[in-house]
């Protein structure tokens, strides 16, 4: 794909953020991005950047930052709606739309659990876990999604919050349906949608957070509590809040990793049985899936100081998107990129962010992606994709498949 003028980056930006091709192929148009205008100022206002290092110093930078007020962040939406968009963003009850000095206190609460220290001490139960998964997949045909790439990270961080097992089935379309103002293209149904999700999780942590006060539980839920009747660090409202975004967190991506990783793999046999041969490169390998097709496209910042990037002057006030997808397929970062290579050794891919808001949960959506892969080789001499076409959730910020069916062979 070639650009010759500023209106056919605006087209190739319309495309990944609104339709069915931008969502099979996004990759060939960050290349086309990237190549042809690295720092755009796109049609709808945004400035878009594809190249690595452009996406890491924004990350870095402390002159941008998470207050969007006012900004119109998504196509086609009316005044009201637009309104309604911003209301999810403003609410800096959470580390994720905070900036410091707000930000660093919300983070500290929940830094300490986890550590990468932490998260391995947490291996050999999740070892267990994803031994017991595997157990049900069986020989024979299996949407792969549903049985183990949503179970898994949402058992893993339902144990660690302490929501109960009960009680977590019911989250996976609530978290979707509100990770729909994460989006550039949203629909007015979608984000009433979101908008009741949204108050249907708060009353729940509502009620969780009050039964955990009347009877305190060894989870970290109860821990986020005991800060809060300490003093006055954390609000009720952050509380909730907090106690929302690590839950949600804690698995929307990872499911996705989980599927798109075993999509790669299962699409490129040679990878596949060069892992399963020599199985230390585990590790690289989780990295290069992360890199390969990453759960998470694009983390958006707003400038509060003028700033100049790759010669383009940016004027504070500005929103900047990058584009993580495209930073993670930079040749100037990585070697051959849109190659996969289960043994690459060229550093971590930007896929969890950069500077403050660097992924809190980044070692335990690791530790799960190795453990996953590891022991679907072990236990399966086959695996293989049924549908190698398999259908996209229809969202550019969060990257990930409907489904997967898959046929594993003992
Ligand atoms: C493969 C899985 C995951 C990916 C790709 C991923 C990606 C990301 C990215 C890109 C950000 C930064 C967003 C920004 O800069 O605006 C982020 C932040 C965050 N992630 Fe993850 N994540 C994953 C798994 C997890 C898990 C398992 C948890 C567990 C609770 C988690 C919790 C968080 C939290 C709390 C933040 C906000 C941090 C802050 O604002 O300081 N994530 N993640």
């Amino acid at each position: 794909m070639t650009i010759t003028s500023p209106a056919e980056a605006d087209a190739l930006i319309v495309e990944l953020v609104a339709t069915p091709e931008g969502r099979a192929d996004p990759y060939s148009r960050y290349a086309a991005l990237r190549e042809h205008v690295p720092v755009h100022r796109s049609g709808i206002g945004f400035w878009v950047l594809t190249r690595y290092d452009d996406c890491q110093r924004i990350l870095r930078d402390p002159r941008m930052g998470k207050d969007f007020s006012g900004a119109a962040l998504a196509l086609g939406l009316s005044e009201e709606q637009q309104a309604e968009q911003a209301a999810f963003r403003d609410d800096h009850s959470n580390m994720l739309f905070a900036d410091p000095p707000d930000h660093t206190r919300l983070r500290s609460l929940a830094t300490r659990a986890f550590t990468p220290r932490t998260i391995e001490g947490l291996r050999g139960s999740v070892v267990s876990l994803v031994d017991e998964l595997i157990d049900g997949l069986a020989d024979g045909e299996v949407d792969v999604m549903d049985a183990l790439a949503f179970r898994l990270p949402v058992t893993v961080i339902g144990e660690m919050l302490g929501v109960p097992a009960e009680d977590r089935p019911q989250f996976r379309p609530l978290v979707r349906a509100s990770t729909a103002v994460l989006e550039l293209a949203v629909t007015p149904e979608a984000l009433a949608a979101a908008t009741a999700a949204r108050a249907t999780m708060e009353e729940y942590f509502a009620g969780l957070v009050a039964e955990r006060r009347a009877r305190p539980a060894d989870d970290l839920l109860t821990q986020l509590i005991a800060v809060e009747d300490g003093g006055d660090q954390l609000s009720e409202r952050e509380l909730i809040s907090t106690a929302i975004l690590l839950f949600a967190a804690g698995f929307e991506t990872t499911t996705h990793l989980i599927g798109n990783g075993l999509r790669a793999l299962l699409s490129h046999p040679d990878q596949l049985a060069r892992l399963r041969a020599d199985r230390s490169l585990v590790r690289p390998a989780v990295e290069e899936l992360l890199r390969y097709d990453s759960p998470v496209q694009l983390a958006a910042r707003t400038a509060y100081e003028d700033l100049t990037i790759g010669g383009h002057h940016i004027p504070s006030g500005s929103i900047v998107l990058a584009l993580l997808g495209a930073a993670n397929r930079d040749p100037g970062r990585f070697t051959d990129p849109d190659r996969l290579d289960v043994g690459r050794a060229e550093g971590a891919p930007i896929s969890f962010g950069g500077g403050i808001h660097f992924c809190l949960g980044a070692a335990l959506a690791r530790m799960e992606g190795q453990i996953v892969f590891d022991r679907l080789i072990d236990r399966f001499a086959t695996i293989e994709l049924v549908d190698d076409q398999p259908t996209h959730r229809d969202s550019l910020t969060l990257r990930g498949l409907v489904d997967l069916r898959v046929r594993f062979a003992a």
